[in-house]
């Protein structure tokens, strides 16, 4: 009999693309025990046809014309790894139409784009996979689709950005300042050499959306996320949030309160014993809290070639077995509800914040009863240096409503003894 065949065809063939046609190679006798058919690569739309690439092809696969893609008879699986929103929703529209599945590493298309594809997928009868959009090599979209389906998700935090999480890692491990750990990361590959999308949370902030998404079953826009990056960070802050016991991170954190949601990226102290505090340089991280599971972390690297290809290859082998199953529109994404985001200054949470003052007596009462007048209980103060009569202050309160802080800081801001506050960081205590 002869043996069953999956055709696919890629869009792009650059950094992930060779990462995915250097497994099937590799792991070629696997994969296809696995997908019970043979994966046959078909047609392959790159930019530059002639260009030497990292991985073995036959020219003739090449092409700089999509449709040769979308349109061929024998192509099943649409895998779409070249990045960009305009052009890739097209094509991947194209294909969906066209009755073929598809494969994406595309957070930006599926953060911006993903709730109109799927629609789109669930009427012709076909899905998109989008395990490698996130996290790169860490099954995250599995776990939360499939794994932890059983669970009523109370909160997951992230840490999702490789680039400000080596940045952060750099300052605190080796007291390095942001610029420094920012060249370094440039010059070994970590960060772009336009970073802001991942210094200013927004490259977090649509992955994010996309795990919010499947954690509450809801769709979430990244218009709802309050997002605050990593820019301008003193080093000083991650010195002395150590010596308090506390690791400063880019957090993603998406939580459910009485049925309403809170997404938002910004950076926060976590416990230096917390296993979000042990996650550094390049890997990354989703820490999620589930009634009936408790706490799971699912820990990797965030990014490259062959983590993220090993999570294209899971999503092909899951259409392999869709296509064997003849399972029809799978899309649980067309089932989620809209629920209600919750403004920043209802949230409750500690704070950290550096002040520099005038060095008189009273300061500490005064800055403790303005805070007690807004219901804010300080649990440490401390005075960290005093020069030139100035003195440089660092106080943690205990959880708090968000609005009772800032109208705290702000009465502070305006006192004569006060000359600057320097920093405030939420702190998550559990
Ligand atoms: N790199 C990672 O570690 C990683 C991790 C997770 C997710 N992702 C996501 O995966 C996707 C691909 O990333 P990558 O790093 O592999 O990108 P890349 O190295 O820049 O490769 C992009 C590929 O797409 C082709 N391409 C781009 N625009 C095209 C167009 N308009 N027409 C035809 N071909 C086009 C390029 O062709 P030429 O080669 O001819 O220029 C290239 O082969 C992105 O969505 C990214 O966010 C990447």
């Amino acid at each position: 009999m002869e043996k069953r065949k999956i055709g696919v065809g890629f869009l792009g063939l650059g950094t992930v693309g060779s990462g995915v046609l250097e497994i099937l190679q590799m792991n070629r006798e696997q994969v296809t025990r696995r997908a019970g058919a043979e994966i046959e690569v078909r047609k392959i739309l790159v930019r530059d046809p002639h260009k030497k690439r990292a991985v073995n092809v036959n020219n003739d696969l090449y092409t700089s014309d999509a449709d040769e893609v979308l349109d061929h008879p024998e192509i099943d699986v649409v895998v779409e790894v070249m990045g960009g929103v305009d052009e890739a929703k097209k094509y991947v529209k194209k294909a969906l139409q066209n009755k073929k599945y598809v494969i994406t590493a595309n957070k930006d298309l599926m953060a911006t784009s993903g709730a109109e594809l799927m629609l789109l997928a669930g009427e012709y009868e076909r899905n998109i996979y989008y395990e490698a959009s996130v996290g790169g090599g860490i099954p995250l979209i599995r776990p939360l689709k499939h794994s932890l389906s059983g669970n009523r998700i109370s909160r997951i935090i992230g840490i999702i950005n490789g680039t400000t999480n080596y940045i952060l890692s750099k300052m605190s491990l080796e007291n390095m300042d942001f610029e420094t750990a920012l060249a370094e990361a440039q010059e070994k590959g970590f960060a772009e050499q336009d970073p802001s999308n991942d210094l200013e949370g927004k490259d977090a902030g649509y992955k994010l959306c996309i795990l919010a998404g499947l954690a509450f079953n809801s769709r979430v826009n990244y218009e709802d996320l309050y997002v605050d990056g990593i820019n301008g960070i003193d080093k000083r802050d991650i010195a002395y949030a150590r010596e308090l016991g506390f690791t400063l991170k880019l957090l993603a954190i998406g939580e459910e309160i009485d049925g309403a949601l809170a997404p938002r990226v910004h950076p926060a102290l976590v416990p230096s014993t917390h296993p979000l505090a042990g996650v550094l340089f390049e890997n990354n991280a989703l820490y999620v809290t589930g009634n009936a599971v408790g706490e799971v972390m699912f820990f990797g690297p965030g990014a490259g070639a062959l983590p993220t290809g090993s999570s294209i290859v899971a999503d092909l082998l899951d259409v392999a077995h869709e296509m064997r199953c003849q399972e029809e529109g799978s899309v649980m994404e067309l089932h989620f509800q809209d629920k209600t985001i919750i403004s920043m200054d209802k949230l409750h949470s500690a704070f950290f914040l550096r002040l520099q003052a005038k060095d008189q007596p009273g300061v500490f009462a005064s800055l403790a009863t303005t805070f007690g007048n807004e219901n804010v209980s300080l649990d440490m103060i401390i005075q960290k240096s005093s020069t030139e009569g100035q003195a440089e202050i660092v106080l943690v309160t205990h959880e708090v409503e968000e609005k009772n802080f800032n109208r705290a800081v702000d009465k502070i801001r305006d006192f004569s003894y006060v000359r600057r506050i320097n920093s405030i960081f939420r702190v998550i205590k559990t």
